[in-house]
């Protein structure tokens, strides 16, 4: 098989980039190991940034996000019981929009139905054969056929866990991580959410989160240790930490319903320098990580593809290599930025097992500063609802 960009991964930003590449007349091959239901399957994140709705506009399947998203003008920091809204509409003039990751990817799975492109599930990349020459290729398994595409461009958005980025030799590869020491426990229900805007709690016994999928679907998250497991935490355990940490507003409004899903997610952050080998560019998870606290993930692999289809773009229009060149460059100045954004919210919120009193008043001092300060609250604004993409393209 042949085609001008074979894509690894069809997550959002696999799924984003084919989308992006076929509006330009570019041809991709997508391969996902998992089945199309599977990959729907999966519960992630749902705040989408201002850049990320435009783009999701630009590839003409924003339809049902414009009429289902719901617009979030700004959301509340619960710090001890005491409440501090972050006005993002006032602020910056921006907000976001939230609409569940598995909204964006069953649109961009649909659009991509409906197109000339192929999208092979259940096939699984193995190998990138010669990613420095200009035919690179990859190997794969579908049903127990191997197979081969012959590319121009490979393009390896296979997540944190994919083969991407192990096929890059170690020594030109530098990687830097921090690992969390607790994870989110997180419940999706049939439950009205129990405000209409998201709550960013942060109490004694942790952090928890109150986000939301509809009006009629709620998101919620504690903080936990990482060695709890799901089956010591029956709903009716999980339903009275939360309220215990959400504020005393917020708790008594907490309705409660069988959960659909439970999980348990660790937090890290992780970035892999640089983002290119030859024909081989890393986007998304492949290349970097974020703890989910200032909703990153999604919007930094949708910015990637963003980057990577102007490029290609600019290539196969134009002739231009220096986009190729800078591909890295560019994507990690934004990238670098969410991460020290994530950090900073991550560790604004949370309890740290190891903090001492003098950690604590610091957390405090920095709740009350942001609550005394619109400057303070207007740098996490802009930075809540993405930073400009850094457009060379
Ligand atoms: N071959 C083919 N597909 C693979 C391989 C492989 N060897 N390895 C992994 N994949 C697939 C996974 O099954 C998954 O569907 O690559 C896809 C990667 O998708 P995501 O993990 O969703 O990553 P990405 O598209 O970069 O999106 C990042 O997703 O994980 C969340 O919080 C993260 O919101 C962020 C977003
Ligand atoms: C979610 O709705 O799943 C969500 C929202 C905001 C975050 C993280 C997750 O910061």
């Amino acid at each position: 098989m042949r085609t001008q960009v074979g894509i690894i991964g069809a997550g959002p930003a696999g799924l984003l980039l084919a989308r992006l590449l076929s509006r330009q007349g570019i041809e991709s091959v997508v391969l996902e190991r998992r089945s199309a239901g599977y990959v729907l399957g999966r519960v992630r994140a749902g705040v989408l940034e201002r850049g990320t709705v435009e783009l999701l506009q630009e590839t003409g399947c924003a339809e049902r996000m414009q009429r289902d998203g719901l617009v979030h003008d700004g959301f509340e920091i619960n710090f001890d019981g005491r409440p501090l809204r972050i006005d993002l509409a006032g602020l910056t003039g921006g907000s976001v929009v939230v609409y569940g990751q598995t909204e964006v990817t069953r649109d961009l799975m649909d659009a991509r139905g409906a197109e000339a492109g192929v999208t092979l599930y259940d096939a699984e990349a193995v190998s990138i054969a010669d990613p420095e020459s200009d035919r690179p290729r990859i190997a794969f398994r579908q049903n127990d056929r191997a197979g081969v595409i012959a590319c121009d461009f490979v393009a390896g958005c296979d997540g944190f866990h994919g083969i991407s980025r192990t096929c890059i030799p170690a020594s030109a590869v530098r990687t830097f991580e921090r690992a969390y020491p607790f994870g989110w426990l997180g419940v999706l229900a049939d439950v009205e959410p129990c405000s209409e805007e998201l709550i960013y709690a942060s109490h004694a016994r942790g952090f928890a989160l109150a986000s939301m999928r509809s009006p009629t679907r709620s998101r919620y998250y504690i903080q936990c240790p990482l060695d709890i497991s799901l089956g010591d935490w029956p709903d009716e355990r999980f339903w009275a930490e939360l309220r215990g940490r959400l504020g005393p507003a917020a708790s008594e409004r907490v309705a409660t319903a069988p959960a659909i899903e439970k999980s348990i997610a660790p937090l890290r952050s992780f970035v892999a320098e640089p983002m290119r080998f030859g024909r081989l560019f890393l986007a998304g998870d492949a290349a970097h990580i974020v703890p989910p606290t200032g909703a990153k993930g999604l919007n930094l692999a949708a910015a990637d593809a963003r980057v990577l289809a102007r490029t290609l773009t600019a290539f196969y229009k134009d002739g231009r290599t220096d986009l190729i060149e800078s591909y890295s460059d560019r994507c990690l100045a934004r990238v670098w930025k969410a991460e020290r954004f994530s950090w900073w919210m991550t560790s604004l919120l949370h309890r740290f097992p190891d903090a001492d009193d003098f950690a604590r008043r610091l957390q405090l001092a920095e709740f009350e500063y942001l609550g005394s300060s619109r400057a303070a609250q207007t740098a996490l604004a802009e930075n809540y609802i993405g930073l400009p993409f850094e457009d060379a393209s």
